[in-house]
């Protein structure tokens, strides 16, 4: 399936200079969303990832993670932006394509040693991701894998994620 077809462009979005990958209009067409959940777990079952856990970044990180865990037999964990969470959580702050952000999990939601994906719609700088990743080793979790649905390659967002780590994306721009 094109999937590119189905993810809009939106110039100068929500900042001037930054071209915006919509994914808006891939999740409301229902062969589209089926695609991409599908190709994302086949992904992770070709390369024999099994994972106690899926970490799914607020909020679009949410969309995909929670049905990509349920087709793993996975839990979801979701991680999210400040003061949502209502128990004591670990923090971490990171850098945006455009701006800074913190991301918050609950401390008891992972345990040490367990097998961590985590996935999001899309990698560009890797400051989301690698905050996250860096926010499940801390708890000693093993992270196993990182998916994304799109991946903007010239922001080079993989060269921050950990070396050893799989990384699968869909979709390259
Ligand atoms: C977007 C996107 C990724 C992140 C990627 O999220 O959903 O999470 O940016 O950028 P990076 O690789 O440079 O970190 P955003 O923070 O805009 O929030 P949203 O998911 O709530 O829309
Ligand atoms: N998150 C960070 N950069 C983005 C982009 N160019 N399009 C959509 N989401 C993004
Ligand atoms: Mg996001």
């Amino acid at each position: 399936m094109d999937l590119k077809s189905l993810i809009r462009d939106i110039p100068d979005f929500p900042k001037p200079g930054i071209l915006f990958r919509d994914i808006t209009t891939l999740l409301r067409d229902a062969d589209g969303l089926r695609y991409t959940i599908d190709s994302l777990t086949d992904k992770f079952l070709a390369a024999e990832l099994k994972a106690n856990y899926v970490v799914g970044m607020e909020s679009r990180g949410f969309i995909i993670g929670a049905p990509l865990a349920y087709k793993l037999g996975a839990g979801f964990i979701p991680v999210r932006k400040p003061g949502k969470l209502p128990s004591s959580v670990h923090a971490v702050e990171y850098q945006l394509e455009y701006g800074m952000d913190r991301l918050e999990v609950h401390q008891d939601a992972l345990q040490p040693g367990s097998p961590v994906l985590i996935v999001d719609d899309l990698l560009a700088t890797g400051g989301t991701a690698s905050a996250t990743a860096k926010l499940v080793q801390q708890i000693g979790c093993q992270l196993i894998g990182f998916g994304f649905i799109i991946e903007l390659r010239d922001l080079q967002g993989r060269k921050q994620l950990p070396d050893s780590v799989p990384v699968f994306s869909l979709v390259e721009y």
